[in-house]
């Protein structure tokens, strides 16, 4: 029997490389020896996008589309749309009741994202909102309701890996032995820094090539990227290391190129606007496959459709079966 991983995505944006070199490769090494089902949260992204719901009706296909074109494969993993399983919003409202809202106010990934979100959540987190507060109970809920052993997320997402734990644990001693304590594994242990030499790259920080970028917008980004400070002239020797270019030279070229721009750059044999240049060709070279799956998916739509629907479906069987020891536990299985 295969072990069972659940993960989940907001469907907010298009992935870029981060999320590639991070949790997407990872992925696709996964999907081979475990039963994987990936949840776009379109609810949990609600939670902070109440007010725009065509961005996440928008981007539950785009999202979608992205992870295809890496190279999951839909006979390996259930894709399923979280707001189709209401057994999950079922759960939330079960487990809301074993978790104070002091623990969910301490959450340090909650507390991030509301310092993160002035705007919607006010300068002090006044305006915080009954849902967004409690999203953690409702990550829970996806998780166990899969029975979810294996839970691959960013470091970000640790701490709501441990409150599941709790409200696991807390359910078993209440209710009698029913839920599986999942584990986490880091899916980005590979973080890729952004255009502008930021430890991290981040839609919101807008130093990101994402997979769908045109060619013309990858020209620009590449051409803007942060060099050598040091290396003003064509022919100065420079320090390749602290350069983005070489940075992502050593992500998408081939070896040989790559000790080349090393050796050239390090001699001053080489100008950072040729170095660019052929970073935009290795960069477009790289992401061809990938945009060619895209074009495929984006030309089949039914297929897509068809896609989420079987995962959903799959997810809809075992959210059923998970409801019923839940509401036998609970003594509410009337
Ligand atoms: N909160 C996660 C993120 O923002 C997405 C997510 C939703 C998730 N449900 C999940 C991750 C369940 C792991 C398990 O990245
Ligand atoms: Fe960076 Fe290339 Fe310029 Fe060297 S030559 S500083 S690697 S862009």
């Amino acid at each position: 029997m295969k072990k069972t991983i659940l993960t989940g995505l907001r469907p907010t944006g298009n992935l870029h490389l981060g999320h590639l070199f991070g949790a997407g490769q990872n992925y696709i090494k996964l999907q081979d020896d475990y039963d994987f089902y990936l949840e776009i949260a379109d609810v949990q992204a609600l939670t902070d996008n109440f007010n725009n719901p065509e961005k996440v009706r928008k981007n539950v296909t785009e999202i979608t589309i992205d992870l295809l074109s890496i190279g999951l494969d839909p006979n390996k993993v259930n894709f399923f749309i979280q707001s189709k399983i209401p057994e999950i919003a079922e759960l939330t409202v079960f487990y809301s009741n074993l978790v104070t809202v002091a623990r969910l106010e301490r959450n340090p990934t909650v507390k991030t994202e509301i310092a993160q979100k002035k705007e919607l959540f006010g300068n002090n987190g006044e305006s915080i909102t009954y849902g967004f507060l409690g999203y953690p109970v409702s990550q829970a809920a996806d998780i166990t309701t899969f029975d979810g052993e294996v839970v691959p997320v960013g470091e970000d997402q640790l701490p709501l890996l441990e409150q599941c734990r709790e409200i696991v644990r807390k359910f078993n001693s209440i209710y009698g032995e029913t839920l599986k304590e999942p584990n986490a594994i880091l899916s980005d242990a590979k973080r890729v820094k952004g255009l502008d030499g930021n430890d991290k790259m981040g839609k919101s920080l807008g130093n990101a090539i994402f997979l769908n970028d045109t060619e013309e917008t990858i020209k620009k980004k590449i051409m803007a990227a942060v060099t050598d400070p040091e290396k003003i002239k064509k022919d100065d020797p420079a320090n390749p290391e602290v350069c983005m270019v070489y940075y992502y030279h050593n992500l998408v070229n081939t070896k040989e190129n790559k000790e080349k721009v090393c050796s050239e750059c390090k001699k001053g044999s080489r100008g950072c606007v040729q170095c660019k240049k052929e970073l935009i060709e290795a960069m477009n070279d790289f992401l061809k496959p990938i945009k060619e799956k895209r074009s495929y998916y984006e030309n089949h739509p039914e297929e897509v459709k068809e896609i989420l629907d079987n995962g959903t479906k799959k997810a809809q069987e075992k959210a059923k079966e998970q409801m019923k020891k839940v509401k036998k536990a609970m003594m509410i299985d009337y």
